[in-house]
């Protein structure tokens, strides 16, 4: 056996079938002055193959050793064990050229042996063979990747394989995911762990009810996943009633409406065409149909919130309800104001906080809840959870009233897979690591506005104090629609919005809302963000050109480089 093999980190394992075999070897690399790690089996007792090719694949996974040596009967079953994990390439070998390939092309780091069927000799000229020969590299280096990609396409997708159609749609959207820079304001990528819960045996239970008080058997469980989930929302947001069940941001709204309100009451929200979501009162939405609705806007100026409209519009109109909050706005929201709007005319307020919920979990946007009566949200947005509402109040009175809403007011049998979902993100947003990443999320929507300003854009309020950044193109002479097809097509993806007085229609727009959220969460700081606006730049430019060949090129270029980015930044790999 030669000598360079000396600064390798080598560890040996096998069962029962291989421990003789095992001990010889491992006496003999010791005899030559090679240190070998041995992962057990102690003894030629029975034991499980697959627990020690786990063993030695996390190994080499945690990059505890560089290579392993592991046997058992044929060297079949612990192969196939140790291949399970990502990272591992364990090859089964029984003479000196499978084990020289393996090495050369399929940069082999097991060495799988079975020892029923190879001799002391053969074993030892095999492991020579594997622990003297480097990896070729090249044509076969391409291959090794793609083992990888396809293994983590197939972690997610095992389970519907058979069910080709529905996992290609799948594998293609996860590819869509990794390959392109995701801006629309309202998305991000949630945690695996995160999204292991959502995907669950808890989708099969049903729990109608509250904890302690189901309308079902068999929820002891669930009831301890609810119960935590509320507990540590309520911690998250330091506040004193929490309710996770409902099943969107929209039904969440529509739980306090139930609550708080009777069919034609009057209702105070900002407008959609100023920034404001459409359950606020829009006129195409149940809330709008159901009740009065007034809007308040911004100011043509500045573009910031007319907070002495919202004076105005609430001493006239004398609304029940004054809704906070806002799907396209970017300043802070003076949610001490609004609560002192709202005590002049004896209103609730409810503050929407969707878009801002995780930057207010992180400490880097203004809390609401010290002035609200009630804060409704999304769990997916900035908060980085699953799909889904939630509703908060430091009114424990209030809070009965809009558990009865949503339970059995307006829903059924809450989402069980997805509050266990909930519970999972609201312990990840509890940490150190996600005010990080807030804070990170609004240097870089800082960082995204200047760079969008240097190139001459027009911002909405002329800059941001949050994840999001309202580009206003008519100046530019293209529509919002055009921008949003021309950028997806460049692998960049956003979606059209209205700016404040947009003289085109909701679905052509004269703007576009982009946002951080999810590509800080992919690892992008200021410097990917700047070139990012650059791209934007290039593709917006083109658009004003109408020269449909220019369009075409810059789109292609700049396709190949948010890709080359996004393999830089991978996710879920
Ligand atoms: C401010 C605001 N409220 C409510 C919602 C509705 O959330 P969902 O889509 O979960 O119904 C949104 C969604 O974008 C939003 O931005």
């Amino acid at each position: 056996m030669k000598n360079n093999i000396i600064n390798l980190k080598v560890a040996i394992t096998s069962d029962h079938a291989g421990f003789e075999l095992k001990q010889k070897i491992r006496s003999q690399l010791e005899g030559l002055g090679i240190h070998i790690l041995d992962l057990g089996a102690d003894s030629s007792d029975p034991v499980d193959y697959p627990d020690y090719g786990r063993a030695m694949a996390e190994h080499i996974t945690s990059g505890q050793i560089d290579r392993g040596i592991a046997l058992c009967g044929t060297g079949i079953g612990i192969s196939i064990s140790a291949n399970r994990f990502k990272g591992v390439r364990a090859a089964l070998c029984h003479n000196v050229t499978t084990a020289t390939q393996a090495r050369m092309h399929n940069d082999a780091n097991i060495l799988a042996i079975g020892a029923r069927h190879t001799n002391f000799e053969d074993a030892l000229k095999c492991i020579d063979a594997f622990l003297n020969t480097g990896f070729e590299g090249n044509r076969h280096a391409r291959r090794i990747a793609k083992i990888d990609e396809k293994f983590s396409l197939s972690q997610k997708n095992d389970y519907i394989s058979e069910d080709k159609e529905l996992s290609q749609a799948l594998a293609n959207e996860l590819k869509r995911q990794q390959n392109t820079v995701e801006l629309i304001a309202s998305e991000n990528f949630t945690s695996i762990t995160t999204m292991n819960y959502q995907g669950s045996v808890l989708t099969n239970k049903y729990a109608e009810g509250y904890p302690g008080k189901r309308y079902y058997g068999g929820c002891e469980f669930v009831d301890v996943i609810e119960n935590l989930a509320i507990e540590r929302l309520k911690d998250l947001y330091s506040c004193k009633w929490a309710n996770v069940q409902p099943n969107s941001g929209s039904q969440a709204n529509q739980a306090v409406f139930l609550a708080l309100l009777k069919p034609g009451d009057t209702i105070l929200g900002m407008s959609l065409s100023a920034g404001g979501h459409l359950t606020h009162g829009a006129i195409p939405n149940q809330s709008g149909k159901y009740f009065n609705s007034i809007f308040y806007g911004v100011r043509k100026e500045d573009g910031i919130i007319d907070y002495a409209e919202v004076r105005k519009l609430a001493k006239k109109y004398r609304p029940k309800l004054i809704i906070a909050g806002a799907s396209a706005y970017s300043s802070k929201i003076d949610f001490k104001l609004f609560k002192e709007i709202s005590k002049e005319i004896d209103a609730y307020l409810l503050v929407d906080m969707a878009h801002y919920s995780g930057l207010i979990a992180g400490k880097c946007y203004p809390d609401p809840l010290p002035f609200a009566d009630v804060c409704t949200s999304t769990t997916h947005k900035t908060l980085r959870g699953p799909r889904g509402g939630i509703i908060l109040s430091n009114n424990e009175e209030l809070g009965k009233k809009i558990d009865k809403a949503v339970f059995p007011g307006l829903q059924g049998g809450p989402l069980m897979h997805v509050i266990a979902a909930k519970a999972s993100a609201f312990k990840e947003a509890n940490t150190e690591s996600f005010k990080n990443y807030s804070k990170q999320t609004i240097k870089n929507a800082k960082a995204l506005c200047t760079a969008l300003i240097k190139k001459g854009f027009d911002i909405v309020s002329g800059g941001t104090d949050c994840h999001m950044v309202l580009i206003d193109l008519e100046r530019k002479k293209v529509t919002g629609k055009e921008a949003e097809e021309s950028l997806d097509r460049g692998g960049i993806t956003c979606n059209k919005n209205s700016v404040p007085f947009d003289k085109q229609s909701p679905f052509v727009t004269s703007g576009i809302r982009v946002g951080t959220a999810a590509g800080t969460t992919r690892g992008f700081k200021e410097d990917q963000f700047e070139f990012i606006a650059e791209c934007i730049s290039k593709i917006i430019d083109a658009l004003t050109t109408k020269n449909k060949e220019v369009i075409n090129n810059v789109e292609t270029e700049v396709l190949e480089d948010i890709k080359e980015l996004c393999k830089k930044f991978p996710i879920y790999q």
